[in-house]
């Protein structure tokens, strides 16, 4: 699904992310964690088309997307969220959602298909509110939701555009411990019903756990470790890199 090869980025001197080579299979779910600062969202950036890439290469299905822009790797398939939430507070649950799958369906944005927005895309809305568990919250305004709802709405907004490979940056970002159960529940819900390919960036060890396939872990810009959580979480490198801090 995802092959990163040699993935450097360089910002006025700085190299931001290091020489980052994986692969990701089909189906497969990769976490990805590391200290603060490490990377990962440069990472995401990188493979979603935000940062420009220095050297090496992105290739997603076997299409070599390296130099390709952001909206043209949403249309081959990738989809990412991210770590600050970002939804249309003043509209409603179902209005974002539809908004997303307007986009993807009508390929762009015309002025009558927001007048008239088509059947097709509510159904699409729909489908996507159902999955995440906000099907009977839909014609609330979104700004009205909680933290954990408000991130089960960026999870449908993405489902909406029925991308192949989903790139989650701390989804459980500034959710309260209650929630984090059922938002665990709905992202595996999208991994394993939906049977996207999900890469993720997430802190809690705990969360990723019963999620995660792999984990790489990401430290001064390079690639550390990858490899079953079990694993990672017993390489005395990986608990270097943390300097004590508790996985
Ligand atoms: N556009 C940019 N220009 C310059 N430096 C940047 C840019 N984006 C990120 N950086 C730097 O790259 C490094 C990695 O940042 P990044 O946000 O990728 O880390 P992170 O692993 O996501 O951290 P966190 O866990 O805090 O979210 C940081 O030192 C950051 O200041
Ligand atoms: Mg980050």
């Amino acid at each position: 699904m995802l092959q990163v090869a040699g993935l450097t980025c360089a910002i006025g001197g700085a190299v931001i992310v290091s020489d980052v080579s994986f692969d990701v299979a089909p189906g497969e779910f990769v976490a990805v964690i590391g200290p603060n600062g490490a990377g990962k969202t440069s990472l995401f950036n990188l493979l979603s088309g935000l940062l420009p890439v220095t050297s090496g290469s992105v290739t997603l299905a076997g299409t070599d997307i390296t130099r390709a822009g952001p909206a043209d790797r949403a249309r081959r398939g990738l989809g990412r969220t991210f770590q600050a939430s970002s939804v249309f507070a003043g509209l409603t649950v179902q209005e974002n959602v539809r908004l997303a799958a307007q986009a993807r369906l009508g390929g762009s944005m015309r002025a009558w298909q927001l007048v008239r927005p088509s059947d097709r895309a509510y159904e699409v809305a729909g489908r996507a509110l159902d999955r995440v568990g906000l099907g009977s919250r839909a014609h609330l305004p979104a700004g009205s939701l909680s933290h954990g709802d408000k991130r089960k709405l960026e999870l449908a907004i993405l489902l909406a555009t029925d991308p192949a490979l989903v790139l989650l940056d701390e989804p459980m970002a500034g959710v309260s411990t209650e929630e984090v159960a059922g938002l665990t529940e709905v992202i595996a819900g999208v991994h394993r019903e939906e049977g996207k390919t999900v890469l993720m960036v997430e802190h809690h060890m705990d969360v990723l756990l019963g999620l995660a396939d792999r984990v790489a872990v990401m430290h001064h810009g390079a690639l550390l470790a990858l490899d079953t959580p079990a694993r990672v979480t017993g390489d005395p490198a990986v608990q270097e890199a943390y300097l004590g801090d508790a996985l």
